[in-house]
């Protein structure tokens, strides 16, 4: 069937696509973490294969089997994802789409020992999280960069500013609450990339993959590459 929805845009293309997650450990049986389901990442790494890339997905924690037909790499903290990706950049990558739910803060010191639990408050110093997307796209060569935006109110601005910070080609933003988003089958999302934006109207996550897929493709070979 998904040979069917092949367009075959994107052969010869590799592609590495994060997913999922990160978890941080506060202790040997704790972590911080958020409510990504993995879904829409898995589905961007099955559209980016059915169109004929070559595909690493690198996964934090999901409930979700393994595609087939690519590379599958398991992560669990965002410090592994980096280095995972950085191990495929060394080898070779083209496109690079961080659809990741990556830590912004990680624990600063995970005990060693289950934390006991006291009366008092607890605070918990947190550490900031290395921006995989934004180190990817300062790289030098680096591949053409997607990456993903989860944003709760000013989508347009925030996904626009978002692009120019990170110095990336592509933004998928989405507006996350009212049943859309983190853990939904459904989605939404507004492409912004220099000159263009385009919103991709609700529809299942691996149908909008295959929209978004269609766009890169498009900005890729506009690209000069
Ligand atoms: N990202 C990343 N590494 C991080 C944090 C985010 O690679 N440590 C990537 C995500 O995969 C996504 C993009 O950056 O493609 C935007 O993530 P988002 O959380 O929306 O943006 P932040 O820059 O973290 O800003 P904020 O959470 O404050 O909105
Ligand atoms: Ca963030």
């Amino acid at each position: 069937l998904s040979e069917s929805f092949s367009t075959g845009r994107l052969a010869g293309i590799r592609v590495v696509v994060t997913a999922g997650p990160t978890r941080e450990a506060i202790d040997p049986v704790r972590y911080l973490s958020n409510r990504s389901s993995g879904k829409m990442g898995y589905a961007v790494a099955e559209a980016a294969r059915e169109a004929g890339a070559s595909v690493v997905l690198i996964s934090g924690p999901t409930t979700l089997d393994a595609p087939a037909g690519m590379d599958m790499v398991r992560v669990e903290s965002a410090a592994e994802m980096l280095d995972a990706v950085q191990a495929q950049l060394a080898s070779a990558c083209d496109l690079f789409i961080s659809t990741a739910a990556v830590a912004d803060y990680r624990p600063a010191t995970p005990a060693i020992h289950k934390i006991k639990r006291q009366m008092e408050a607890l605070s918990l110093p947190l550490q900031p999280v290395t921006d995989i997307l934004a180190s990817v796209a300062q790289g030098n060569p680096r591949p053409f960069c997607v990456g993903f935006a989860a944003e709760t109110e000013n989508l347009l601005v925030s996904a626009q500013k978002k692009r120019i910070s990170k110095g990336v080609e592509l933004i998928a933003a989405n507006q996350v609450g009212g049943g859309l988003g983190f853990d939904a089958d459904d989605n939404e999302l507004l492409l912004v990339w220099e000159g263009g934006s385009k919103t991709l109207e609700r529809a299942s996550k691996i149908r909008l993959a295959r929209q978004l897929v269609e766009q890169i493709a498009e900005l890729y070979a506009g690209g000069g590459t």
